[in-house]
């Protein structure tokens, strides 16, 4: 935090990062941390300080926000970062892959967000940054669903941003390109070779490379003028 917002925020800011178990989430909730916020994780993983929380089960996610509450107090900012990614041409795709896509990808963001829209709008600040995807943007050979879920985002991202703004709760998006995670271990090695062949910087990201684009929107001055945007840390993959 800066001198601005360590007046507003004495104690450090109140941080729910979902997803925060690995990759991306994880990176962004240690950025908040060092940055002297105060972060509960939710996620569907286990461990060492998690709040156990399936985003896409309505039940899981109100008692992980009680929990999360119950810890840290009013919630300042949310970063929405649990995901998944699966692979399928779409004509083979079973309806049950493309469900579980849109529930995890899509509905999870939507269930965190309704959260805690209300008490942002109460305390007049709020902060929420979506992890999106370059591939809603243009889309990806047998990810029709997650596409889809990621096209979402934005647009729900776009919608929420318009209906809070004027309470100083401020929504984004980040669509970050390939970067080094377990959700990208589990694709071909064909797929990375051609993927890093075709990116204009050569390579993949790193979480830590992704991190501080959400400490940006969510930071006093800095963020105070993005709203309903989407930002792409994504080595040149798209320019949109
Ligand atoms: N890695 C990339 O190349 C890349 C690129 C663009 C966007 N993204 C997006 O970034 C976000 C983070 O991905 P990552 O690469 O860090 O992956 P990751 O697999 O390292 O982390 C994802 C986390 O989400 C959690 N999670 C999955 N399903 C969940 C559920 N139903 N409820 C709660 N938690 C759940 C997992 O347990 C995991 O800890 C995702 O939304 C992903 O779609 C990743």
């Amino acid at each position: 935090m800066n001198t601005q917002d360590h007046d507003r925020f004495p104690d450090g800011r109140a941080v729910v990062v979902t997803g925060g178990a690995s990759g991306i989430g994880q990176a962004i909730a240690e950025a908040f941390r060092a940055a002297g916020d105060r972060v509960a994780v939710l996620d569907r993983a286990g461990g060492d300080g998690v709040i156990a929380v399936d985003v896409a089960d309505e039940d899981s996610v109100r008692n992980g926000f009680a929990a999360a509450r119950a810890h840290l107090g009013p919630i300042d900012v949310l970063v929405n970062s649990a995901g998944l990614l699966t692979e399928s041409p779409l004509e083979q795709m079973p309806l049950a892959l493309w469900n579980e896509t849109i529930a995890v990808d899509l509905s999870g963001v939507f269930l965190c967000c309704r959260e805690v829209v209300g008490g942002m709008r109460r305390q007049k600040w709020g902060r929420i940054i979506n992890i999106a995807s370059q591939l809603a943007i243009k889309g990806g050979v047998g990810l029709s669903h997650y596409s889809a879920a990621k096209a979402g985002v934005i647009g729900m991202t776009k919608s929420l941003a318009l209906e809070t703004a004027a309470d100083n709760v401020l929504i984004n998006c980040i669509a970050p390109g390939p970067i080094e995670t377990p959700l990208v271990d589990g694709i071909s090695d064909t797929w990375k070779v051609a993927k890093r062949a075709e990116l204009p910087l050569g390579r993949f990201g790193t979480p830590a490379e992704v991190a501080p684009t959400a400490l940006l929107l969510a930071n006093d001055p800095g963020g105070n003028l993005f709203v309903g945007q989407t930002l792409g840390p994504n080595s040149g993959d798209v320019m949109p």
